[in-house]
């Protein structure tokens, strides 16, 4: 395997970083995950817009032509791992970089780490066509889960729960809200409506649920954007949920208690169907 690491192409047995480093000691850095398919980075201007958003925020010294320069550094590594042909995630990070530990921000002199790597995606083809289990978490993350950082013990407990418990994705839920998932955005129906919690701090703004907006709006599907209330989830016609790397699952069972029909719904499929031609004809159309 072939790993980008700050500036160089290298076998990951070289890819070494101090143990100095601010991304291990505060997880103090900003992440993506990206989409390929056949070598081209799925919504790359809105991944990198986010991770621009991200690194403004923690005030780490990488600028918007930095980000934009690791589109092509993607395209490379997935092609040095022989993954053009088919599907593969990417994972970038930017961490502020190595230094003394010391709670406050190192000199500018210290650079901050890049890091790419590339795996092969195999799409759980079962899972997208009937749907997946998901559990209850409470919410337990900061308060600007809008920045992707790599600071995700919220979300790993959230998914091990869900692990645990043989079920695909832990959904969060907080002073009587859902949020999201632990590494997904989440929708649900009531009565021919779409609800999903809306662009605030305390979700993360997913680029396809970006996209699944778009389809939304193109179906003319009714749309709440506004948050769901815990209490009221299981009692949902649908629920789904969605990104880089689950594009659109239904859920069909939560807390072991069927939703809906305990079938994936007609809204999420027709969702489901128009994402994935979207996803696999942007690939053929180079976007
Ligand atoms: C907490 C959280 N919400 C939502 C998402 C979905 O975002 P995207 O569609 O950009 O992959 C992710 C993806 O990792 C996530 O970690």
């Amino acid at each position: 395997m072939i790993l980008y690491l700050n500036g160089q192409y290298v076998p990951r047995e070289q890819a070494l970083i101090p143990v100095e480093d601010r991304g291990f000691i505060f997880g103090d850095g900003i992440y993506e995950g990206v989409r390929s398919v056949g070598g081209k980075m799925f919504e790359w201007a809105a991944h990198a817009a986010r991770m621009d958003n991200g690194l403004k925020g923690l005030r780490i010294n990488f600028n918007r032509a930095q980000i934009d320069a690791l589109e092509a550094v993607c395209e490379r590594v997935v092609k040095e791992n022989e993954l053009v042909d088919g599907e593969a995630f990417l994972y970038l990070e930017v961490s502020r970089g190595a230094a003394p530990r010391a709670h406050n921000f190192p000199p500018a002199s210290v650079q901050p780490t890049v890091f790419v790597s590339a795996s092969k995606l195999v799409v759980p083809r079962k899972m997208r066509d009937e749907g997946c289990s998901a559990v209850t978490f409470p919410d337990m993350r900061w308060k600007r889960r809008d920045w992707k950082t790599v600071n995700l013990l919220g979300n790993v407990l959230a998914r091990q729960a869900a692990y645990e418990a043989g079920a695909y994705e832990a959904i969060l839920h907080e002073d009587g809200i859902v949020t999201e998932g632990a590494a997904t955005n989440c929708f649900a129906v009531f009565d021919g409506v779409l609800r999903t919690h809306p662009l605030t701090q305390r979700i993360l703004p997913g680029i396809t649920r970006i996209v699944v907006m778009e389809l939304i709006a193109e179906f003319k599907m009714p749309l709440l954007e506004e948050p769901i209330p815990f209490a009221q989830l299981a009692q949902a016609d649908e629920i789904f949920v969605c990104g880089s790397t689950t594009d659109i699952t239904p859920v069909v069972t939560l807390d072991g208690t069927k939703i809906g029909s305990g079938k994936p719904g007609p809204m999420t499929v027709k969702l489901r169907d128009a994402f994935e031609a979207r996803l696999y004809q942007a690939a053929g159309a180079g976007r």
